[in-house]
């Protein structure tokens, strides 16, 4: 199993960067949010930047953004392995997705907890991951929805049944226990489980 670690709930980026860059954690999960699209705001890209400064792991960036296309440029500068947005921006997803492919980033659509599955199918040729939220995004720390088994298992049919090789990463709420519930997952992302521990290390053993 792949992890990607998030800071969001990270009291100090900089210290908790540079110990994530010590571990084997395969990504960092960078989350952006826009004011519109979640009520919270992220720090602008000026700050965000600064990423590389304490660690030169692949990032996996997810914009809980509105509008996409002003942020897919800027964060397609950085040391990017993925760029996620919500397909319930509704609007110019192919276009985007393309935006994204261009830069030579891999792809990827993230879905709420009551999207369902289905609204996903006529992007499945162009897409290289599915982000499913396990939680409201918006928070950091907030309880895994056990809705999401069920979920996983019906989006892993999905793709088997559209012969689609899109990884699923799972978001929100996981630790050594809801993991077991995201067993057909390729990619569990992981905030407050990892970033408010004293080993991050022994935290990535136990999702791995
Ligand atoms: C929620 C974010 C998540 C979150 C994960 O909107 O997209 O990436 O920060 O953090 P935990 O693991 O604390 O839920
Ligand atoms: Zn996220």
């Amino acid at each position: 199993m792949k992890v990607s670690a998030s800071f969001l709930n990270s009291s100090n980026v900089p210290r908790d960067l540079k110990r994530l860059n010590e571990t084997d954690v395969d990504y960092i999960h960078v989350d952006i949010m826009d004011g519109k699209f979640v009520p919270n705001k992220t720090m602008p890209f000026s700050e965000m930047k600064n990423i590389y400064k304490f660690t030169d792991k692949r990032l996996d960036v997810h914009l809980m953004v509105q509008n996409p296309e002003k942020y897919i440029p800027l964060y397609a500068e950085l040391n990017t392995e993925y760029i996620t947005f919500h397909v319930e921006v509704m609007d110019k997803i192919e276009e985007d997705l393309e935006l994204i492919k261009s830069y030579g980033i891999k792809c990827g659509l993230a879905i709420k907890p009551n999207t369902p599955v289905k609204s996903l199918v006529p992007y499945l040729p162009l897409l290289d991951l599915i982000l499913v939220m396990s939680v409201e995004p918006g928070l950091g720390g907030q309880a895994f929805l056990s809705s999401t088994h069920d979920k996983i298992k019906e989006l892993r049919a999905l793709l088997n049944s559209y012969h689609s090789k899109a990884l699923i990463n799972v978001d929100g709420g996981i630790d050594n226990k809801t993991k077991k519930m995201c067993e057909d997952c390729d990619i569990l992302t992981s905030g407050s489980y990892i970033i408010h521990s004293e080993n991050f290390q022994e935290k990535i053993d136990g999702l791995r």
